[in-house]
């Protein structure tokens, strides 16, 4: 009989795909089944993130929480970011867990299964070539890693510390990935890495130099792909090459994540970004010249240590200019082990409330004024979710999420939509082709 695994995923794009990895190693080495009910899960898992400090307070609370309601003789594992970082300390402080799985050894979860107390957090293990067994949560959609690790050494950011150096993945086993998910039914990739525009950089072994401008080519030519998207690019990488070949080449999704930070020249050096406002605002305006339709989105950190009022008001000219049309915004949180966690120079909590709601509610009066044209507009939607009202669900080219009235047999499928309702969140549309 199979055994039972629960697992809860936290953080970006890249932990999803590693819990797909080990629920594919665990369901075709180790015979486990996926369960929504942790009472009856004979493995529960959590994979976790590092990148502010809030979701590391969760977690401690979430493993009390799993080791009240786990069955007898079941078996916790804490896995990500967060176990690189913490390690051993996690079984100190919650002895119940049972193994600890850095985000850089997703390979060996069916031995760590096996270890009791086993602790495998190698910041420096290569997994780049791992051929993983096959498991998508949809069929319509394949994550695809390109890299692993992150070279850059922004002073915020506790990524490098938990992933380790970047490693791009052979283009060849990129390709292989990419051609095996649209045999089996997926229309659309989504290339992950913390750094996309860096790839190629470093392999593992002796390989020929493909950079992420070639690697989308070549993903590309593949029959039967339609669609190509990726996240996420840095800005200093955004070279003419990439820019040109992002705008021309029909199978990439005409959506850009772009992420700022900060919109003061002075900030993004403190946070060691290598690039100015100036340059951000003339590639958004080379981007938006090549292809006007492009949709951008972006990351905004407010309160980095230093962040004058001045500084501040240089991050809402950016907004003001570039009229991002999704923006994820964070207040700055101290990691360990990152250069800004010394930094003394602290913004004060209520400023730094007040600069995220500022910066919250212009991106909302952005957004109204974007939204109000979207009526009678004309988009071709992927479908890819079946929303239980009798609504299924996808998104644009443009990344923007679309629902009209249809059934499963839309899933899949593209059809041309006309926006009849405006949501903040969701339009709604009737099929018309
Ligand atoms: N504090 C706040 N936000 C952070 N991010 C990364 N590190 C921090 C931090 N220490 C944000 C950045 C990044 C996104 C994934 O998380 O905006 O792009
Ligand atoms: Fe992803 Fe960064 Fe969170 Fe790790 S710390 S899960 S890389 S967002």
């Amino acid at each position: 009989m199979s055994k039972k695994l629960y697992i809860e995923t936290l953080g970006c794009a890249m932990n999803s795909r590693d819990s797909e990895h080990i629920i594919a190693e665990l369901s075709e080495k180790e015979n486990y089944k996926t369960t929504t009910d942790i009472s009856e899960a004979d493995l529960i898992l959590i994979n976790t993130c590092s990148v502010r400090e809030k979701p590391v307070a969760k977690l401690f609370s979430e493993l009390g929480i799993f080791n009240k309601k786990k069955k007898d003789g079941a078996k916790i594992g804490v896995c990500g970011c967060t176990a690189s970082h913490l390690g051993a300390e996690i079984i100190k402080r919650a002895p119940y867990v049972n193994f600890v799985l850095g985000a850089r050894n997703v390979s060996k979860i069916t031995d760590v299964i096996h270890r009791e107390r086993a602790v495998e957090v190698d910041i420096n293990y290569d997994e780049s070539e791992f051929a993983f067994d096959d498991f998508r949560t949809s069929p319509y959609k394949a994550f695809i890693n390109i890299s692993i690790g992150c070279d850059k050494s922004c002073t915020y950011c506790i990524v490098p510390k938990t992933r380790g150096e970047e490693i791009s993945i052979p283009d060849e086993l990129i390709l292989r990935e990419a051609k095996r998910s649209v045999e089996n039914g997926a229309k659309e990739i989504f290339l992950l890495g913390q750094n996309v525009n860096n790839y190629g950089r470093r392999f593992s072994g002796e390989h020929e130099k493909v950079n992420f401008t070639e690697l989308l080519r070549r993903l590309s030519a593949i029959d039967g792909l339609e669609r190509i998207r990726f996240t996420s690019p840095h800005p200093f990488h955004m070279d003419d090459e990439f820019i040109d070949e992002f705008a021309k080449n029909p199978k990439i999704c005409k959506s850009m994540h772009m992420p700022l930070q900060s919109g003061s020249t002075k900030v993004l050096k403190d946070m060691k970004r290598g690039y100015t406002k100036e340059w951000f605002l003339e590639r958004v305006e080379k981007l938006r010249a090549l292809c006007p339709e492009v949709s951008i989105s972006t990351d905004i950190i407010v309160a980095f240590p230093g962040e004058s009022n001045e500084d501040f008001l240089d991050t809402l000219d950016v907004m003001n200019r570039v009229k991002f049309d999704q923006i994820f915004s964070f207040k700055y949180s101290p990691r360990p082990e990152t250069e800004a966690e010394h930094f003394t120079n602290v913004v004060d909590e209520d400023v730094a409330s007040l600069r995220l709601t500022t910066i919250q509610d212009l991106n909302t009066k952005i957004l109204d004024e974007k939204n109000s044209v979207q009526l009678g507009k004309i988009y071709r939607v992927y479908f890819e979710d079946l929303n239980s009202d009798y609504f299924v669900s996808g998104r644009s080219d443009g990344n923007m999420l679309i629902k009209a009235k249809g059934s499963d047999e839309l899933l899949g499928q593209f059809r041309d939509v006309e926006i009849t309702a405006i949501g903040r969140t969701i339009l709604t549309g009737k099929i018309i082709d």
